[in-house]
């Protein structure tokens, strides 16, 4: 569930709250002075009673003595002067909404352009922060009122058409990111391949995406083996599902996008310990964002050629589960020794990375995949592992997390990393050698072995996909993040503009 209404408005409704801007050490902005004359002056009073700081993000509320106006909430918005950028200002639409969200009540967010940059765009970003934050997944609770969500929050503006028309695109973005949220903490027994890969026809075929999806038979015939072997354990088939927009111009190589889809990683015949292990279900983020980066593509008509990859499995022990040790040969020809079948992302894209590459030459080929738990011990549930063969395609992923919020940290691949994957009996091995630590470089070297020449960047996602309690929560509530959407469109639309 989502707020429901958000809209833009050229002056204050006779109810509900209102939300004003001060800066730090207490100075009113534009927008709070003219509230300040209107309302006798009890909005400087209340801030100084409390010795508001203005800091950043800060909020504060009191009640108001008229009777048009509930709550005047205040938000800090730093130094006087200094510009604030799109993410600090999305940021303050979410600390408003949580703020209203708290206190039940309808809020006019008077936040106007003297304050801030440029007067409409700066309301946007404020709209979309509140919208993003607004996200939660209540779809299985009965009862639905012990989860307080705001129905509308209005935006005042002197530019109300130009608002409107411009915050569709931005609607549209949030609404991909809330189909990646969803898809994620959705439970394993209604996303699994099949599913899914009909889900991303549900979603994209109206919009004029195309989606192709192979079936069991259909890798077979490729030789896709690695992928396969994962797959053999379960009673729900793989598939791969090939999602397409072709917004750009016929000679323009695709951006294409590849995402791990294990639907659930019990770990298979190397078997996950019990606690936690339902959070597996999580382990498709990859193609979900995949997924949800095609939707916003698709929504606002980017003119771009991109292709989203989803490798859809379900990772199982059974009587036919793929055993440690076994050996396959990848669609790729090189060979694959199986040493622990737990480290199965790597092998359903080693085949999934090598069929995008061969079928579509990309421009440039990223994968997303919640791949290694190692991830999270060297980074923590705050920044996704980068790692790229192309300092430029890094570069570009850099900036548009920046712009996003959603951070990245680049990790080194060196050679001694990849040696620790070599095999005394197959030309590699899925796990490295004990003696070789950085299990998340180990894996992104394993991956590189499948890269053909491609500008290619891997996205570890593990750790970032999901909330947790000392993680970044400004623009998402508990539950999924939806990372990667925003930062991937960001960099289409990058790549657009050139
Ligand atoms: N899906 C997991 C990685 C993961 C762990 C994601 C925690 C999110 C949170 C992956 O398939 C996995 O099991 N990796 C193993 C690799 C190991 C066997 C080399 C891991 O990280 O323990
Ligand atoms: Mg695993
Ligand atoms: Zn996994």
């Amino acid at each position: 569930m989502v707020i429901q209404d958000v809209s833009f408005v050229d002056s204050p409704k006779n109810s509900g709250s209102i939300a004003v801007g001060v800066y730090a050490g207490g100075q009113l902005s534009a927008s709070a002075l003219l509230l300040n004359d209107k309302f006798s002056g009890e909005i400087e009073k209340n801030i100084k009673k409390i010795e508001f700081s203005g800091n950043l993000f800060e909020t504060t509320s009191f009640i108001s003595s008229r009777d048009d106006c509930g709550y005047v909430i205040v938000v800090g918005l730093g130094e006087s002067g200094k510009s604030l950028s799109n993410l600090e200002l999305q940021k303050i639409g979410a600390a408003i909404y949580e703020t209203a969200k708290k206190l039940d009540t309808e809020v006019g967010v008077a936040i106007d352009g003297t304050d801030v940059t440029a007067k409409s765009s700066a309301q946007l970003q404020i709209a979309f922060g509140a919208l993003l934050k607004s996200w939660i997944f209540d779809k299985y609770k009965t009862e639905k009122k012990d989860l307080p969500i705001l129905s509308s929050i209005y935006f005042l503006t002197t530019d109300i058409e130009e608002c409107k028309e411009s915050f569709v695109k931005y609607q549209n973005i949030a609404e991909a990111v809330f189909l990646t949220r969803t898809l994620v903490l959705e439970p394993a027994n209604v996303i699994y391949p099949e599913s899914l890969a009909e889900i991303a026809k549900e979603e994209l075929l109206p919009l004029g995406g195309q989606v192709e999806i192979l079936n069991k038979y259909d890798m077979i015939a490729q030789g896709m083996n690695a992928l396969l072997g994962v797959a053999q354990g379960s009673a729900n088939e793989p598939k791969l599902a090939i999602l397409r927009w072709d917004g750009g111009t016929l000679d323009e190589k695709p951006i294409v996008l590849v995402g791990k889809g294990v639907t659930f990683d019990s770990g298979g015949i190397s078997l996950k310990p019990g606690d936690g292990m339902h959070e597996m279900r999580y382990d498709m983020a990859g193609a979900g964002t995949v997924l949800g980066v095609l939707k916003a593509v698709a929504l606002n008509k980017l003119p771009v050629n991109v292709i989203g990859v989803m490798a859809l499995v379900e990772n199982m022990p059974s009587g036919t589960a793929q055993r440690p040790g076994d050996v396959v040969k990848s669609m790729s020809g090189q060979t694959i020794e199986v040493l622990n079948t737990d480290a199965e992302g790597r092998l359903i894209l080693a085949d999934a990375l090598w069929y995008a590459q061969d079928r579509f030459s990309p421009e440039y080929m990223i994968d997303l995949a919640t791949l290694t738990g190692a991830i999270i011990v060297a980074l923590g549930h705050e920044f996704a592992g980068l790692f790229s063969n192309d300092d430029t395609l890094a570069e570009q992923i850099k900036k548009s997390s920046e712009v996003t919020g959603e951070k990245v940290w680049r990790m080194p691949m060196t050679d001694n990393f990849n040696k620790g994957i070599n095999s005394t009996i197959a030309d590699m091995q899925n796990i490295a050698k004990p003696t070789v630590r950085g299990g998340s470089i180990t894996a992104a070297q394993f991956l590189k072995r499948f890269i053909n020449g491609v500008k290619w960047a891997h996205l570890d996602i593990a750790g970032v996909e999901v909330t947790t309690d000392n993680c970044d929560l400004f623009l998402c509530s508990e539950g999924a993040t939806g990372f990667g959407v925003c930062l991937l469109y960001d960099f289409l639309s990058n790549i657009c503009a050139k």
